[in-house]
């Protein structure tokens, strides 16, 4: 029968006999009965195991009193590095085929992001219904969350079958209705099972009340799915972890091989610059090895010194990894700040970070009937597709065909939280064959032309703070002292290049993206650039900065109370957006960011204009 033998740590997380398991279903649809059958017909509680798990959870462990069996995953373990709470409990049992790791998230709809983590380190899932209730809009959730993260196996548990008195008809008509909703997505395998978990039939043991059954034991066919596809026979992969360098004779990269296998005189490449090079020594911590193959943690030495950084992937010369800068991918959001086009974020894909921003949603999914709609923002828990670019080039393969090189995480650069996970699904090919070309005459010359240093004086604030008119007085100035100048004023861009842009948290974003590359383009021109936006967001104004030189950004935060400015109301405008006749208005009910460390602050209800004005021609003129 089902032993109840420990097993050593290292074969939860190998590959080879064991099966990650995800459990889909609410409280209600009796998943935990479920989980609890299977792990208690099996007998199968590991003192040890569990021993040694409440150990490390009391030391690494994020969930409390409960064992962190997470910890023994991986893939969970960065994004604990960033503190997302994912709210999966994992369990493990043994059968006499094979070991299991069952992956357990909360049933409801607001755990997308659960569910998704969960799947994307599943291999099968066991996805129950209701047999009085059958399949259910959750239901469909459930399997279109599981097909997205790429799960190829699908046993669908027909529970509470004594509670229709075993009726062979309601099991088959399920089991119909469910092959019609899975029509278009791409399972592997779906095997209906009529499931009394209450009173353990068909779950471990054969039941007898279903004669007319004559299919597999869910632990039968659990046992009986194949394997993913073994690592080994997947093209060589190896992200370096990192660069040994003892001595100036040796040069070793250290990683654990993700796919494939290597041996001593193969041809291997750097994969995202297309380096190539040829292993010269495989190096382990016994011994040198004249072969390895996934799993194993290896040293390779290579005949000539590619230039290469923890993050980079080694890969097979003959079958490389796609390179791109701008990748088709399905998104999960995850956190409670939309997700929003043009803003960056950090990603890290594999070991490697890069700055990526969205560039287009295609479409969002609505996850209850799987219909496609326009999307301006992703919100928590939406699943969108969406065109990515990224600031450098990125080695990656589809996520259907790895999983690891295929997926990313998208990480808020202020708080350091991850707020999105993505899988891969191509490199589009738009941004090819464009390399940027130097001029002839560089910023220096054209802004010496000018005598003046060319730069970006940024002005941030509410609306009526005083930006515009203190800005008008800069450009004014400046060119009376000779100076070549241009203002950019929110006003006048949004007649123009902006026309089509509204005042959406999202349109604001991009707003302030194309200001930004413009004010980089006039500061290439050699000109003094003065930007009169509201710009309320913290991440925009760092991207415009980050678009600059170092000391070619000045940020200017012409700062005045709600208060005053509702009483200026210059335009009118507080007025009708207090009347609600303005959505989205900035300090009424849209959100303003004021700037942590500006370069200056100017109180405009303590200073008057030409007090404010002078103090920018100050830090103007003195550099
Ligand atoms: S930003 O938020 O995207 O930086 P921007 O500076 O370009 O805004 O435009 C702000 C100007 O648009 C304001 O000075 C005001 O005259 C006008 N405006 C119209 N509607 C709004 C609104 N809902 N919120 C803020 N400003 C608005």
């Amino acid at each position: 029968m089902h032993d109840t033998r420990p097993v050593e740590p290292a074969a939860w997380t190998g590959s080879g006999d064991v099966l990650r398991l995800l459990t889909c279903g609410s409280v209600d649809d009796g998943k935990s009965t479920l989980i609890g059958r299977l792990l208690y017909d099996s007998q199968a509680v590991f003192e040890d195991q569990l021993r040694s798990l409440e150990r490390d959870s009391r030391r690494y462990g994020t969930t409390g009193e409960d064992h962190d069996l997470a910890l023994l995953l991986d893939g969970l373990q960065a994004e604990r590095e960033q503190g997302i709470t994912i709210d999966v409990a994992y369990r493990f049992f043994r059968s006499d085929r094979r070991t299991f790791i069952i992956a357990d998230t909360p049933g409801h709809e607001q755990y997308t992001r659960n569910m998704a983590t969960g799947a994307s380190q599943a291999d099968a899932a066991v996805i129950l219904v209701d047999a009085r209730k059958g399949v259910l809009s959750q239901t469909r959730r459930h399997t279109f969350i599981c097909h997205l993260m790429g799960i190829r196996h699908i046993v669908l548990a027909v529970n509470k079958i004594d509670l229709v008195d075993y009726s062979h008809d309601i099991y088959q008509r399920i089991g119909d209705d469910y092959r019609r909703i899975t029509d278009a997505m791409d399972f592997a395998t779906i095997v209906p099972i009529p499931v009394s978990a209450r009173f353990g039939e068909n779950v471990v043991h054969r039941g007898r009340l279903t004669p007319w059954y004559a299919g597999p034991t869910v632990i039968e066919r659990l046992e009986a799915i194949p394997a993913a596809t073994a690592a080994d026979d997947l093209p060589f992969r190896m992200p370096v972890q990192w660069v040994n360098r003892p001595d100036p004779d040796f040069r070793g990269l250290a990683g654990t091989i993700l796919a494939g296998q290597v041996a001593v005189g193969d041809d291997v490449v750097v994969a995202a610059s297309g380096q190539p090079a040829r292993v010269d020594r495989i190096v382990t911590a016994d011994r040198d090895r004249t072969a390895a193959r996934a799993g194993e943690a290896v040293t390779v030495l290579l005949d000539t010194n590619v230039d290469v950084a923890r993050g980079d992937v080694l890969a097979a010369a003959r079958d490389r990894p796609e390179v791109s800068r701008l990748l088709s991918a399905d998104i999960v959001w995850m956190s409670d700040q939309p997700l929003l086009p043009s803003r960056p974020y950090l990603m890290r894909i594999g070991s490697t970070y890069t700055q990526a921003s969205i560039v287009r949603i295609k479409h969002e999914v609505d996850i209850d009937t799987l219909d496609r709609r326009p999307a301006r923002q992703l919100g928590l828990n939406a699943i969108g597709r969406c065109e990515l670019s990224t600031a450098a080039p990125i080695a990656f393969e589809p996520y259907v065909r790895n999983r690891d090189l295929g997926s990313f995480i998208l990480i808020d650069r202020f708080n350091n939280q991850t707020v999105g996970a993505g899988m891969i699904r191509f490199g589009l090919r738009r941004a090819q064959n464009i390399h940027a070309q130097a001029g002839l005459v560089g910023k220096a010359r054209r802004a010496a032309m000018k005598q003046q240093k060319a730069r970006v004086i940024w002005m941030t604030g509410l609306s009526g703070a005083g930006k515009s008119t203190i800005a008008r007085q800069v450009d004014l100035h400046l060119t009376e002292h000779g100076l070549h100048s241009y203002l950019l004023d929110g006003d006048n861009v949004r007649h123009g290049l902006n026309q089509d842009l509204g005042f959406t948290d999202a349109d604001r974003v991009e707003n302030i993206r194309r200001v930004g590359e413009v004010a980089k383009l006039f500061v290439d021109a050699g000109l003094i650039v003065i930007c009169a936006f509201i710009s309320p967001f913290r991440s925009e104004r760092r991207l415009v900065r980050e678009l600059l030189g170092a000391d070619e950004f000045v940020e200017v935060f012409v700062d005045a109370p709600l208060d005053v400015c509702r009483r200026r109301d210059p335009k009118g405008l507080y007025k009708k957006a207090l009347a609600g006749q303005i959505a989205n208005f900035t300090g009424i009910d849209s959100a303003y960011e004021p700037p942590e460390t500006p370069e200056l602050t100017l109180r405009t209800d303590q200073l008057t204009v030409q007090e404010a004005t002078d103090r920018i021609l100050g830090l103007i003129l003195r550099a």
